[in-house]
């Protein structure tokens, strides 16, 4: 073989195997090779093709680079007008389009007679829409052509060049493993788009070099379409998919393809780069799950925005039928994701206190829905940011939410300012301990030091097991919640919505789903718990039983009587503002700093505060009822020492609490008894000092006998 033969047959070699790995990664979705491995073969070929330039044939993988300028684009008419879509925003919107397609068919369209002996297994097919730009692909014995922007729908630009510098793009198409043939002539229409790793990439590189960053990953691909410099399109990586085949029903028909789904697969048995997520539904509840999955982390997910999803009649012929109204099909529609931006009004402003006591302004908003999310709160960061927005309380907002981003007020409706609307005082003291407060640069700090840190430890406690026992909202989840602002108090966890949570980075819907869920499902407490949960200095477990036992002895009547099992938060407040200091010492187990520590938790007004306001937010306490005959263990105070064999311990302790009396984890002249198990501890020791009976654990079940 001479040399140039050789170089000629390298030449379509490396053709081919390139070739192979793009069909492969934009087709079949499958990295065969590193991007590196392709670039130094796409090098090595750009290399030959400059030493032999005869070799060169316009479907070379090296022509996507983009060649000279021109001065403006020539028009293309299109054969089919290209149409856009009417827009649904909800699901009644949806409803309301099926009813007018079933009106004009006269009957069903799912049992049209007419249409009936063509219909299509599902009704509609569902896709994903592109957040990007139209273009359509003409293709003449399996070769790309040309290809067009939609200009007005009739006549669009040629921006073949541009689109020939898209990898997605085949240049030649191949129906050799295809069921149906391509035709001579083919038109094709798709969407050409930026993905999102691309556009931040661009948008590095404008700020590198001082440039304007662009808004928006559709506006990049905009311009990058319309370049007459293809060699620009050609540096910013295009993507695109292929939606649509444009021919008659009839002429579908011939080929064998009677459903717009049957377009994808054949579309892409020919080469094509088809959304691989789109879907057929057979009624408006599937295209709305469809729709509901896309709108939320799988969105996020995705590597190129979509604004929604496209909804089809998937029968050709029905779709054909119900022809155009205005400059739109009638089967067809794009169910929108709602907006990232919405109104709304500040009903409140709270301040939150973050972890290093940084006092942080929050607004309470009247709820609204934005990307899909439940808001009902937007951090306004420091008070200078409310003084450089203005907003006060009643005012008419905007909400916005670019991206995944938190959402945030972007702008004030000054126009729509009530005339009570209430100015935002700076606060001069910090509402979680009354302590001064201090600016540091932007910020206002509590001046204790300790006054972040302590009640983030609360709030530990408030959650753990013993307590709400709420699984899953650990303290690195604590932690988060407390610095976006949404969480201040115990009682703010009970007002959580899974919009506020979803919209926080690290979390996904079903994570955000699944906290809300757990904390509904434990807002409903033993009073003990409750109690313990508190985190009142030196109340652990045990002290907690036996205050609820108090509190319940006291109001037994009323509770029993009225035949429930709840007692009011309220009426635990007055239980404990009505318990004297002494009165609680006489309590078994309960010295004076512990009793100290009770009255002075129930004095202080931000406690109280805190109460009702879980009262509010719904939680309910719960009492058990006492059994009859319960009380064989009445007023005998018990504690447990070294390993017990027949019972756990809190077996064992649940056991005493039933007949009536306490438990204790400390020996004092109160005990009544030690149950002493294998190896017991000090604890007997002292019991020996003390003079206090103590039992086996034989002897102390046959107590209980
Ligand atoms: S089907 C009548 N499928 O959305 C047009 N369109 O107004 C039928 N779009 O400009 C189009 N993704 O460019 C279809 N998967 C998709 C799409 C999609 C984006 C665009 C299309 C058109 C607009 C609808």
């Amino acid at each position: 073989m001479t040399q140039i033969s050789k170089v000629k047959k390298r030449i379509e070699k490396l053709k081919k195997i390139i070739e192979k790995y793009r069909y492969a990664y934009h087709v079949l979705d499958k990295s065969l090779v590193s991007d590196d491995v392709l670039d130094s073969l796409k090098k090595e070929l750009f290399d030959l093709e400059n030493q032999y330039p005869k070799f060169i044939t316009s479907n070379s993988p090296t022509q996507r680079v983009g060649g000279e300028p021109i001065k403006e684009f020539n028009k293309v008419e299109h054969k089919e007008p290209m149409v856009s879509l009417n827009d649904a925003f909800s699901e009644e919107d949806m409803q309301a389009w099926l009813e007018r397609l079933e009106n004009y068919f006269g009957k069903n369209i799912s049992v049209n007679p007419r249409l009936d002996q063509r219909k299509s297994a599902s009704l509609f097919y569902c896709e994903l829409k592109l957040d990007g730009l139209a273009v359509e692909l003409y293709y003449e014995n399996k070769i790309f052509k040309q290809g067009s922007t939609r200009g007005n729908g009739l006549i669009g630009e040629d921006i073949t060049q541009n689109l020939k510098t898209v990898e997605a793009i085949p240049f030649v198409l191949d129906d050799s493993n295809a069921k149906i043939k391509i035709p001579k002539k083919l038109i094709v229409r798709g969407e050409v788009f930026l993905s999102k790793k691309e556009f931040n990439r661009i948008n590095k590189e404008q700020e590198k070099k001082g440039d304007k960053v662009y808004a928006n990953p559709r506006n990049v691909a905009a311009g990058s379409v319309r370049q007459l410099d293809s060699k620009v399109t050609a540096s910013r990586k295009l993507d695109s998919f292929i939606y649509d085949l444009i021919s008659s029903a009839d002429e579908l028909e011939k080929l064998g393809i009677k459903t717009h789904e049957e377009k994808h697969e054949v579309l892409k048995s020919w080469g094509f780069k088809i959304n691989s997520h789109n879907k057929s539904a057979n009624n408006l509840d599937e295209v709305f799950k469809f729709q509901n999955y896309w709108n939320g982390i799988n969105r996020k997910k995705l590597d190129y925005e979509i604004d929604g999803i496209v909804v089809l009649i998937n029968n050709n012929y029905v779709y054909e039928n119900a022809g155009i109204v205005g400059k739109s099909p009638r089967a067809g529609i794009a169910f929108k994701f709602s907006p990232k931006e919405a109104e709304t009004i500040v009903e409140n402003i709270k301040i939150q206190v973050g972890r290093t006591g940084v006092l942080t302004p929050v607004a309470v908003l009247r709820p609204v829905n934005v990307g899909g999310t439940t808001i009902t709160h937007a951090t306004l960061h420091n008070y200078d940011e409310i003084k450089r927005l203005d907003v006060r309380i009643g005012d008419t907002v905007i909400i916005s939410r670019a991206g995944d981003v938190i959402p945030k007020i972007s702008k004030v409706l000054k126009d729509l300012r009530p005339k009570k609307a209430e100015e935002i005082k700076t606060p001069k003291v910090c509402p979680i301990d009354g302590a001064k407060v201090r600016k540091e640069g932007v910020f206002l700090k509590c001046s204790n030091k300790n006054c972040g840190g302590r009640h983030k430890k609360a709030l530990y406690h408030f959650v753990s097991r013993g307590a709400f026992n709420l699984e899953g909202m650990g303290p690195k989840i604590i932690n988060n919640f407390i610095d976006e602002g949404l969480i201040n108090d115990a009682s703010d966890i009970f007002t959580l919505k899974e919009g506020d949570i979803v919209v926080l980075k690290r979390f996904a819907e079903k994570s955000a789903k699944n906290i809300v869920e757990e904390i509904n499902a434990k807002k409903e407490i033993k009073l003990a718990r409750f109690i313990y949960s508190l985190g009142i200095g030196h109340v652990g477990e045990e002290t907690s039983q036996l205050l609820a036992s108090q509190v319940i002895s006291k109001y037994k009547n009323q509770i029993f009587l009225a035949g429930q099992a709840k007692i009011k938060i309220n009426d635990i407040i007055n239980f404990f503002l009505n318990i004297s200091i002494e009165d609680l010492q006489k309590l078994p187990d309960i010295g004076p700093k512990v009793a100290e520590s009770i009255y002075i938790w129930f004095y202080d007004k931000r406690n109280i505060n805190l109460l009702k306001k879980m009262e509010e937010t719904g939680v309910k306490i719960e009492i058990e009822k006492q059994k009859k005959n319960n009380n064989k263990l009445k007023g005998l105070s018990f504690v447990l020492t070294g390993g017990l064999e027949m019972m756990s311990r809190d077996e064992v302790k649940e056991k005493i609490r039933n007949l009536g009396g306490s438990t204790s984890e400390s020996v004092s002249k109160k005990t009544s008894y030690v149950v002493a198990g294998v190896k017991p501890g000090s604890k007997a020791e002292k019991a020996k000092q003390l003079g206090i009976k103590i039992l086996t654990e034989r002897e102390f079940s046959e107590l209980l006998e």
